[in-house]
């Protein structure tokens, strides 16, 4: 199966389903996604004064927690989806926000302490750049976390059936979330992208699996 992942139909997509998306996330995890979010950033032990980059933020979940386990984190995050961000501004503070794409960074070599992604290499049609861009901007030593899918079981069918019903009937459009869907099922399981990790550089650190291993978190070190 082939998902088209062009960037300008991403980021229409994300702009168009900005106003819905985090009503939608609470209703289609059960609120389970903040639960987990939480967890993983506790993972990462963040200590004050570090520079920490939310890539693909979104509408800022991640940094949200980053900043609330660590407030004196310097946390920038980015997105390319004005819709997504505008809504992020609302609800973080001292956070930054700029519009970017993960795939060309504007910051320099060996910026950040952490970096971290939910939800965003998925959508990318080109991850080893991103992947690229990801090490360049992390400091030696830095880390890296990755949260999205993990393994395609029970619990994630349960997902990929209840998702387009609840998009169907809260946002009258079930289109953006079957792409999310289709995107979902040909994404490689948490093994192969420790894999793929590797292979771009990075050392494997930890990885956690949540709802059945539905949802899973790699932790990577530069
Ligand atoms: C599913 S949302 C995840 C948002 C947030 N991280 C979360 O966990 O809720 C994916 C986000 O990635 C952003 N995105 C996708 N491709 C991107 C790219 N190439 N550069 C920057 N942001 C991108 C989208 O605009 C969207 O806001």
């Amino acid at each position: 199966m082939t998902v088209f992942k062009a960037p300008e139909y991403i980021q229409d997509l994300f702009n168009k389903i900005a106003c819905k998306y985090d009503f939608l996330n609470n209703c289609i995890s059960f609120g389970l996604h903040k639960i987990v979010k939480k967890d993983c950033v506790k993972l990462l032990e963040i200590p004050p004064h570090a520079k920490v980059l939310d890539a693909c933020t979104g509408t800022g979940d991640i940094a949200f927690f980053i900043k609330k386990i660590q407030p004196l984190a310097d946390v920038t995050g980015v997105d390319f989806s004005e819709n997504m961000l505008l809504l992020a501004e609302k609800k973080l503070q001292g956070v930054k926000l700029l519009k970017g794409d993960i795939t060309n960074l504007e910051f320099e070599d060996n910026t950040f302490d952490f970096l971290t992604i939910g939800f965003g290499l998925r959508n990318i049609s080109n991850p080893e750049k991103a992947l690229k861009e990801i090490y360049r901007v992390l400091k030696p030593g830095g880390k890296f976390l990755h949260l999205d899918f993990g393994r395609k079981n029970l619990a994630g069918k349960f997902f990929e059936i209840f998702t387009p019903v609840a998009a169907k009937i809260f946002l009258k459009n079930a289109e953006p979330y079957k792409y999310l869907i289709k995107s979902k099922r040909v994404f490689p399981e948490p093994q192969e992208l420790i894999s793929d990790f590797e292979k771009s550089g990075f050392e494997f650190k930890l990885r956690k699996d949540y709802v059945l291993g539905a949802i899973s978190v790699q932790i990577m070190k530069k």
